[in-house]
């Protein structure tokens, strides 16, 4: 009789061991880095999710490797071109592994976790549109009118505003619905840091472009900054 619990207590502890075992495996956070991340994180807003590309602007990079080399994919991410910017924050480790993914390549785990990843998100998607403070030079992508720099937006907005804005994208800013929650954390976090160094006088959102109703609503909340 004793043996036979013995043996059920085992059986019961090796279960639970299990299940614990599978919930933690899938609710830890993502540890690891690949090419696909790096694309992800800094070319899928202008090149698509699926590299399909958006209309003739922003080209497919589908097959890539039919029509350029790795040299000049790389000479590409580094320096640049017309309207696309150069990503002088990528590391070369990110960049082999990146260009691995785009040649449909086995793209290597890069590294476990990205440093300063706010910072990150916002040099390769937010910084050819906005600036991070008035003190920082015309970015790229702007000509005659300029989306308000990004200090003091977590006043201007809560995070729920940001996060909203971040999912559907606001007049010709895209939307950014692939990131994660943990990096929509983190790009907010950053844009926090912000506050207090060259907030712009008063924030533009609907200047530019007829808002609907869901903008509408967010940009009631700032007339008070008017
Ligand atoms: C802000 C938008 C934007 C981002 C972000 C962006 N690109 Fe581009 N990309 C462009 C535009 C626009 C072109 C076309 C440039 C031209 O020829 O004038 C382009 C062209 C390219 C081309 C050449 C395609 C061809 O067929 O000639 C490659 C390769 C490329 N991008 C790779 C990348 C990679 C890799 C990333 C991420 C590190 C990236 N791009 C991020 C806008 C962007
Ligand atoms: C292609 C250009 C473009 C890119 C890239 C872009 N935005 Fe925007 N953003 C805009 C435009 C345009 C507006 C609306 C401005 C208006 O209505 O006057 C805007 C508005 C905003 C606002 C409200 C600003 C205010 O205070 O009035 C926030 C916050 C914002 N963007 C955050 C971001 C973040 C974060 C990123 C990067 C993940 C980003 N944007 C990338 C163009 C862009």
């Amino acid at each position: 009789m004793r043996q036979k619990k013995g043996l059920f207590i085992v059986f019961v502890l090796s279960v639970t061991g299990f299940f614990l075992l599978v919930a933690f495996e899938s609710f830890s956070p993502v540890d690891s880095i690949t090419g696909k991340d790096i694309y992800r994180l800094n070319c899928a807003a202008c090149h698509g999710t699926d590299r399909s590309g958006y209309s003739d602007f922003y080209p497919s990079l589908i097959n890539i490797q039919e029509s350029l080399s790795k040299e000049e994919v790389l000479k590409q991410i580094n320096n640049g071109k017309g309207q696309m910017p150069p990503f002088p924050h990528i590391t070369p480790e990110e960049k082999n592994s990146l260009i691995a993914f785009l040649f449909e390549e086995k793209n290597e785990i890069v590294e476990s976790s990205i440093e300063n990843l706010g910072e990150r998100i916002f040099l390769s998607n937010c910084s050819s549109c906005h600036r991070a403070t008035v003190n920082d030079p015309k970015p790229l992508n702007v000509r005659m009118m300029e989306p308000a720099p990004l200090a003091g937006a977590t006043k201007r907005f809560t995070k729920e505003e940001i996060f909203k804005i971040l999912e559907t994208g606001v007049c010709y800013m895209p939307s950014f619905s692939h990131f994660t929650l943990d990096e929509r954390e983190e790009l907010y976090s950053f844009i926090k840091s912000l506050e207090g160094k060259g907030e712009p006088k008063r924030p533009t959102m609907g200047e530019m472009c007829p808002m609907d109703e869901n903008e509408k609503k967010v940009n009631k909340n700032i007339q008070k900054f008017l």
